[in-house]
């Protein structure tokens, strides 16, 4: 099984549904403020908003309050959230500043107490996203699974790096199949799956069952379907003809497709308005490695309106049809 990774400022409805029409089997919100759920902040219940065709979307929660943490699951759940997943890995200062996401790697009391409050309140699954640490130097995670364990979450995450490493470096997938081998519950392997090779070497050597992937999906969500397409294959089954072209231009031409699908889903979702500037930033992972695209990132950059970024898109497209032909 594959799942798309909470990130702040991607995993919107839009893109979600994007990746599970690729072949995503399941997906997070953005991180969402427990005390702005409690407080009812209109903004934070905005990140809960699903859209149709989302198969089995949970909602992560980060906050440090186990009462709090407990009472914003509660509202989840009866808006929609098909699980909980609690934020205890994120190694940004805002989050840390209030004693949540990593911060809670130095406080496995606090975190199982969280985590039984949580799973005491909602009948729905809940899961935690963990780190290996905070530093080398107190590598906790196993401690923290067996925490997670005891107090009845049903699965956990490991992003396989320390707080201090932020995103440098590479994923340790030792520590995912460590984990493994301590827990009974599920674990989900997560960080630096960027391909098909990527995902079948974590596989090698954490035994996972489901595979979390993040930055790997930003401007390349069919990457869920190259994954499913390789696992079909694996079992003998006739996938038929790539739809993308591995790597090749014929990749890159299909950008330019998803890229308006992105725009068109965002703007239902978000009104015009909005999906122009919301987009920039999924835009410039799309253009990411695509020859000659320079030109047409700045263009985007600055469109004003949604027709701007439709004309922008079509000749996109032109251009790369046109540069195909002439390769091919
Ligand atoms: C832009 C961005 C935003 C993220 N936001 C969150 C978040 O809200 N909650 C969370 O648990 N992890 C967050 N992460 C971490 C990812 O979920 C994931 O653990 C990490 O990127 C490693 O996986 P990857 O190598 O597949 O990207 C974020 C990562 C990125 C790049």
């Amino acid at each position: 099984m594959l799942a798309l990774a909470p990130m702040a400022g991607y995993s919107t409805a839009p893109f979600r549904r994007i990746c599970y029409d690729e072949g995503a089997d399941f997906a997070y919100t953005e991180m969402v403020s427990a005390d702005g759920l409690i407080r009812g902040g209109e903004k934070t219940f905005e990140y809960m908003r699903m859209m149709e065709g989302e198969r089995f979307t949970g909602v992560q929660l980060f906050g440090s309050d186990p009462a709090v943490m407990a009472e914003a699951a509660r509202i989840a759940a009866q808006n929609g959230a098909a699980f909980i997943d609690m934020n205890f890995g994120c190694p940004v200062k805002k989050v840390i500043r209030r004693n949540g996401g990593a911060s809670l790697m130095r406080d496995l009391d606090l975190m199982g107490r969280i985590a039984a409050a949580v799973v005491e309140t909602v009948e729905i699954p809940v899961t935690a996203k963990i780190r290996s640490g905070w530093t080398a130097k107190d590598e906790n995670y196993v401690e923290a699974g067996l925490v997670l364990e005891g107090a009845g979450v049903d699965a956990v995450v490991i992003h396989p790096r320390y707080r201090t490493q932020g995103f440098s470096g590479r994923s340790n997938w030792e520590h995912i199949a460590r984990l493994r081998e301590a827990l009974t519950i599920e674990v989900i392997g997560n960080g630096d799956v960027t391909d098909v090779e990527d995902f079948i070497e974590l596989r090698r050597v954490t035994g996972c069952r489901i595979v979390m992937i993040g930055r790997g999906a930003l401007g390349r969500p069919w990457l869920f379907r190259r994954i499913k397409d390789s696992l079909a294959i694996e079992a003998g089954v006739d996938v038929g003809p790539e739809v993308v072209v591995e790597g090749g231009i014929g990749e890159t031409v299909s950008i330019a497709d998803f890229m308006l699908r992105h725009f068109e889903l965002t703007v239902s979702w978000d009104g015009e308005r909005r999906a122009v500037s919301e987009m920039r930033k999924q835009f410039k992972w799309y253009l990411r490695g695509v020859p000659g695209a320079k030109e047409y990132r700045l263009k985007l950059m600055s469109a004003a309106d949604a027709d701007m970024v439709r004309s922008i898109l079509r000749s996109l497209k032109e251009e790369l049809v046109k540069r195909w032909r002439k390769l091919a």
